[in-house]
């Protein structure tokens, strides 16, 4: 397969979370185009068994590779927590993912290497995040995690400032102050839309980290060291799903910040 800088990104997710991750490489890449897949018929992938979820992985993998991406762009933590040998194994081209760029931005940014982690369950029970910390951290870094199954739900119905999601967060955090954490991971695509509810739910001397400035600045580097970067135009990006367009269409924009073209309904 021959790539050149003009051959699209592909960005993957369960559903639209991922379009944080696609809103972040939009931003930092704006020539870029993406062919983003949301699995909708299928999500939530987080509360999924580690061979189900590396299956429905492997079976977008081979959608975008089709799509001639010149990058694939792992946006769900889930899948990138449980199911990344099924994604690389299958993938000629560069693999970028969620929890390392995570894990590291979080490293940069803590100052007492106490870091809190809170994903879906399947994440937190892989413990990749842990693994990452540790791995890039040293020996010393104390994490405490927490699965929350909850906010996604909310974060889908759109009740990101809503009494009930400050009630589920309370619950879910509450036992996190007492570790005396500095730095919190948000190890979920839809984790970054309830920033400002939990940064008042944790307090001020708790700061919030994801992945998606961060991965976005990986895949600039990888572009550019490449030569792949494309310059110069207005890119046309397609949105490809398997269920329910119009609601991914609606959702979406909260998600992606802008106007999103057409969507395409598809069959894995
Ligand atoms: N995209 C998933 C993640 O980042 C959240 C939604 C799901 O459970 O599928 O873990």
């Amino acid at each position: 397969m021959h790539h050149d800088p003009s051959s699209p990104i592909g960005i993957f997710d369960s559903g639209v979370g991922g379009l944080t991750v696609a809103r972040a490489v939009m931003e930092l890449l704006p020539n870029e185009p993406i062919v983003y897949f949301g699995d909708t018929a299928r999500v939530p992938y987080g509360v999924k068994s580690p061979d189900t979820v590396a299956r429905y992985a492997a079976q977008i993998t081979r959608f975008l590779l089709a799509k001639n991406v010149k990058m694939l762009i792992v946006a769900c933590n889930t899948m990138a927590a449980v199911a990344l040998p099924a994604i690389t194994g299958l993938s000629p081209v560069p693999v970028l993912e969620v929890i390392d760029a995570g894990a590291a931005s979080a490293l940069a940014i803590t100052r007492t290497k106490r870091i809190g982690i809170i994903a879906t369950p399947s994440t937190i029970a892989s413990r990749a995040y842990e693994q990452a910390l540790a791995r890039l951290g040293g020996p010393d870094v104390h994490t405490v995690s927490k699965a929350c199954p909850l906010f996604v739900p909310l974060v889908e119905e759109g009740w990101l400032d809503h009494p009930a999601t400050r009630l589920v967060a309370a619950e879910y955090l509450g036992p996190l102050r007492a570790h005396n954490l500095d730095t919190l991971i948000l190890g979920c695509t839809h984790y970054p839309l309830l920033a400002p509810l939990l940064a008042q739910v944790v307090g001020p001397g708790i700061r919030l980290q994801d992945s998606a400035s961060a991965v976005a600045r990986r895949a600039a580097a990888i572009l550019d060291a490449r030569g792949l970067r494309h310059c110069g135009g207005k890119p046309v990006h397609a949105f490809h799903v398997t269920d329910l367009p119009h609601r991914f269409l609606d959702i979406g924009q909260r998600f992606l910040g802008q106007a999103m073209a057409d969507v395409q309904l598809e069959t894995l």
